[in-house]
């Protein structure tokens, strides 16, 4: 294996669709009109030297490095600045050229720091490359005159250092942050020979905007910029492919590597998510991975009160195999079940539910999808026929009118949120509905057309109004609908959303939204030219996610907004592979491809490959095995990499249904929240110990590759094959792509996928079938799936959970970029450094009713539960609305959400309790209890984290 070098074309890709041909050094070549010289050269072999270009950012012309000469042309262009014309004559290599390169270098290395050997990028510096390629032997000028301006060496990053002795100012950092990132961090300060790199107002990286998304640091051809973790261990020596195991983005990464250590993550430029850029969290927090914290030993203990008992892999997945065979003879077969876990592969959430339909005998099998997706794959199911996103990420780049809902894609979805601010900043129109003023709502050089600041839990409402306004103003896409829909539904339709009660004046006293906003909104993206709408869980965690989920697809089939580039319905997936955990049938109902076990021809499919009968009912759902549990009817439970204590809502429930079993298996990380209540602990493995693939929010599947053997002794399809073989039920895989050949047999939409066809084509989105051999990237493009689509009624009813004197807010969550989820792995890295605790965002007002001071202690309580923790007073938030997130296990803010869900699939209404805020002199009881629960664990476990 050696390092896996991308070539740098050193400007971008011209997207034109002309072509141009000339001569470069005698050859022709043919390239896209407005390609510059220097990538056409390259495109052709031949690298002209360069400092300030490189293909991530537009070209800048300041080095002077890549002179050229073009005949019957004056004087030596820029090959980075100058397009290519036809039937130019471009000469790369002349006398004068050598010359004119080798003075300009003499300049850059007489000014620069003689310490090359003791330099951490020695062999990876650009600057010594570009020494070597002009054929420097001397410097006439000596090393000891002027040089820039240095204000010290700055270490405030956890991940990066910025020595500014070795600035060349090239300016790639500048523009990376601002092309690549959006983020506008940086700026050169100074004049002339004076100027210095500064981020924000000359402070240091940690105090400035920076986000940390690295782009600066992968830009800089020096060592100006370097990853503390290459100081550290040094170059790398060999690099893999594979895909990000945090968000649903699924950006691609070349894990570069020293024997088996990670020396640096560096986002892969033809990964086809990302394109070449990352968030702080793909790129720097992997380090969980060796955390001292990971367990490796498998435990067992009979009761949650026992301490742990280190054992052997065999007794551990005999012991828990011997539980489930005594729960199911003692309760019958319906007592048992599995979760498996969206941040595992597909092949493994694929063999987690073939071991309970096929072990188990059941259908009990259910996913964290449950808590935030869920509601998408009815919803779009319903509608379109295809319970998945219709676009790829590559869409946004011909959207004109980019609508928002329910999402925050700067926290959530960072690499997505740069390319959309990119297409903003090109001009793109920004519709944003969110009760919390998101960072999109104005960022730099990006502002919201409308915000439309809704009451949480009023979405539907909101959107029917939308549509309200494009039937009764004349909007609607006629054409579109009659070919591509159902005419009849579509007038019943239209008329159920042209009722007076739906107008925006009517909807404002609901919502708070005012009328004028609905109505102007609603103009712009009807007529705005390609609407895209891109939502996320302030859209589905809620008593109507589903109607919701179906009314914004009404309002795309209304306007003619899906089918082709630019427009669409896509659902921001949050984990990194939720939209594969749902494809491989981890749905109590559904087997993978989204097939009904109730469907005689689907069950026979599988029950001939698998040999076992399948049960022609649904399993049960998470909360509906907690209540199972408290009835005394379920017993065991099999959980995989998903710490449903800490996520999943109203944690008493949770917890008392999790005590009222006899065995439950958890396959994770780390000591996560459930294993509290857990019998047998297996250990799992990162995404960096295993093969395998994930499917991100575009449908996109991709390989995770392996680039260390996993800690804990087998990758965690192993683990599951294992307990299936004691259970009785023989699995004999070599390896996941066999996985991946069964999951492509069995499911339609996979028929074309196999780890060959990915390791040639990088990634596909499915469908991938005998139709769509290389994928599909944009959904419903001659037809919806379903046939015509389907317009639904979508009645708002408002929810359950009201707001009175006693609890007069409403509490709504989220996400922070530095974090993810539960935190169980972002929690142990340095990226607590931006974000150590949870806090409840409170509006001035409101915090002022209460004495509530910025910092102060609050107690936040619902009628589930409370919590406490520190107030910060922020206008993000409209008076009424508090806001917080979950990424911290000492907070646990679900023991406040409630047991209500949406209607059609249970996906449970995170976005909206009533809350009462008061001030507070620090900890509940329960956290204190907590704390004491976590220390006692930690007391338990560290006997065996030292043996390792
Ligand atoms: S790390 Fe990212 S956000 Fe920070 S300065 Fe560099 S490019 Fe900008
Ligand atoms: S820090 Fe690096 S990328 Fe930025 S101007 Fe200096 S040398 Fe160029
Ligand atoms: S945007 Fe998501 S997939 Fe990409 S690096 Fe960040 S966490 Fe990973
Ligand atoms: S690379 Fe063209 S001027 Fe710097």
């Amino acid at each position: 294996m050696s390092l896996i070098h991308e070539i740098d074309f050193g400007t971008p890709r011209s997207k034109s669709e002309k072509t141009v041909t000339l001569t470069i050094d005698g050859v022709a070549v043919t390239v896209p009109e407005g390609t510059s010289i220097m990538r056409a050269a390259v495109e052709l072999g031949r690298e002209i030297p360069k400092l300030c270009a490189t293909d991530m950012v537009e070209a800048f012309g300041s080095c002077r490095l890549c002179l050229v000469e073009i005949q019957g042309r004056n004087g030596t262009p820029a090959s980075c600045t100058t397009p290519v014309a036809e039937g130019m004559v471009v000469h790369t290599q002349t006398d004068r050229l050598k010359r004119l390169r080798k003075g300009v270098m003499e300049l850059y290395i007489s000014e620069h720091p003689l310490d090359c050997l003791t330099c951490s990028a020695n062999g990876d510096c650009e600057l010594q490359d570009m020494a070597g390629a002009v054929g420097l032997r001397e410097v006439r000028y000596g090393y000891d005159g002027k040089k820039h301006p240095n204000p010290g060496l700055d270490t405030s990053n956890p991940y990066f250092t910025y020595e500014p002795s070795k600035c060349i100012v090239c300016s790639r950092c500048v523009r990376a942050c601002e092309e690549v990132q959006g983020t506008f961090a940086l700026t050169i300060a100074g004049r002339g020979f004076d100027s210095v790199v500064s981020p924000s107002m000359a402070e240091p990286f940690l105090q400035s905007e920076c986000v940390s998304c690295g782009a600066c640091v992968q830009a800089c051809p020096t060592a100006t910029l370097n990853e503390k973790s290459v100081i550290e261990i040094g170059t790398p020596e060999h690099s893999v492919v594979t895909t990000c195991a945090y968000c649903g983005v699924g950006c691609a990464f070349k894990a570069e590597m020293r024997g088996d250590e990670v020396v640096r993550m560096l986002p892969y430029k033809d990964g086809k998510a990302n394109r070449g850029h990352s968030c702080v969290k793909g790129r720097f927090a992997y380090g969980y991975a060796t955390h001292k914290d990971r367990m490796l030993k498998p435990m067992i203990r009979e009761k949650i009160t026992d301490p742990w008992r280190e054992v052997s892999w065999d007794e551990a997945i005999n012991y828990a195999a011997s539980e489930f065979k005594r729960i199911q003879a003692k309760y019958g077969r319906s007592s048992v079940g599995g979760i498996t876990s969206s941040r595992c592969t597909n092949e493994e959430t694929f063999l987690v539910q073939k071991l309970v339909r096929a072990a188990f005998g059941n259908n009990n099998v259910d996913t964290c999808a449950r808590v935030c997706h869920s509601p998408t794959g009815y919803g779009l199911k319903t509608t379109y026929g295809t319970s998945a996103g219709t676009q790829d990420f590559d869409s946004v780049e011909q959207a004109d009118v980019i609508m928002i809902i329910g999402a925050n894609p700067t926290d959530g979805h960072p690499v997505f949120a740069s390319r959309m601010k990119k297409r903003l900043r090109q001009g793109a129109r920004l519709i944003i509905l969110d009760p919390r003023q998101i960072d999109m709502v104005r960022t730099p050089h990006i502002e919201a057309d409308y915000h439309l600041p809704l009451k949480p839990g009023t979405n539907v409402a909101v959107v029917t109004s939308l549509a309200h306004v494009v039937v009764t103003e004349g909007l609607v896409n006629e054409t579109f609908v009659r070919e591509r829909c159902d005419w009849d539904e579509f007038q019943d339709w239209a008329a159920f959303v042209s009722d007076p009660r739906h107008s925006p004046e009517e909807v404002e006293k609901l919502t708070g939204v005012p009328a004028d906003q609905i109505r102007g909104a609603a103009r712009l993206y009807a007529t705005g030219g390609n609407g895209a709408i891109y939502y996320g869980l302030g859209v589905t965690e809620h008593s109507q996610g589903s109607t919701t989920v179906m009314a914004i697809a009404n309002l795309a089939m209304a306007t003619g907004n899906i089918g082709r580039e630019g427009v669409g319905v896509n659902p921001l997936r949050g984990q990194n592979n939720v939209q594969g955990s749902c494809d491989m049938g981890s749905f109590p109902h559904e087997v993978s491809g989204y097939r009904h076990v109730s469907d005689d021809a689907t069950r026979a499919m599988f029950e001939a490959l698998w040999g076992r009968p399948l049960d022609e009912e649904p399993g049960l759902r998470i909360p509906n095995m907690m209540d199972a549990a408290l009835d005394g009817s379920f017993k065991g439970l099999y959980i995989q990499g998903e710490d449903i204590l800490q996520s999943d809502p109203n944690t008493q429930h949770m917890a008392a249904g999790l005590s009222a079993m006899e065995c439950v298996v958890v396959q994770d990380l780390f000591l996560v929240e459930t294993t509290n209540y857990a019998h047998v602990f297996l250990p799992g493995s990162t995404f960096l110990e295993k093969n395998g693939t994930f499917t991100n929010a575009e449908r996109r599947i991709q390989m995770v590759r392996k680039v260390m053997a996993p800690r804990n002794g087998y990758e965690d399809w192993q683990v599951t094959e294992l307990l299936s073989n004691a259970l009785g039920y023989p699995m004999h895989y070599n390896h996941p792509s066999e996985i991946m050949d069964e999951v492509a047999a069995l499911t339609p939409t996979f028929a074309g996928v196999s780890f060959k066809k990915l390791d040639e084509l990088g990634s596909v989105q499915w469908p991938c079938n005998e139709k769509a051999p290389e994928g599909t990237p944009v959904m419903h493009i001659n037809g919806f799936v379903r046939g015509k689509g389907k317009f639904v009624i979508t009645e708002y009813v408002a929810t359950d959970e009201k707001t009175g004197p006693r609890y007069p807010l409403l509490l709504t969550t989220g996400r922070i970029l530095s974090q993810y989820n539960v935190g169980a792995q972002t929690r142990r890295t340095a990226n607590v450094i931006w974000h150590e605790e949870d806090v409840l965002e409170i509006h001035p007002h409101d915090a002022e009713q209460r004495g509530v001071r910025d910092g102060d202690w609050v107690k936040l309580t619902s009628r589930s539960g409370e919590t406490t923790l520190r107030a910060e007073i922020t206008e993000r938030v409209a008076p009424g609305v508090v806001y917080t997130t979950f990424h911290h296990p000492n907070t646990q803010v679900n023991v406040v959400t409630t047991e209500f869900s949406d209607w059609a699939t249970n996906c449970p209404e995170y976005k909206v309790t009533a809350v009462q805020v008061m001030p507070s002199n620090g900890p509940s009881e329960w956290q204190e209890e907590y704390e004491e629960l976590s220390r006692q664990a930690r007391r338990i476990a560290e006997p065996l984290i030292a043996a390792e």
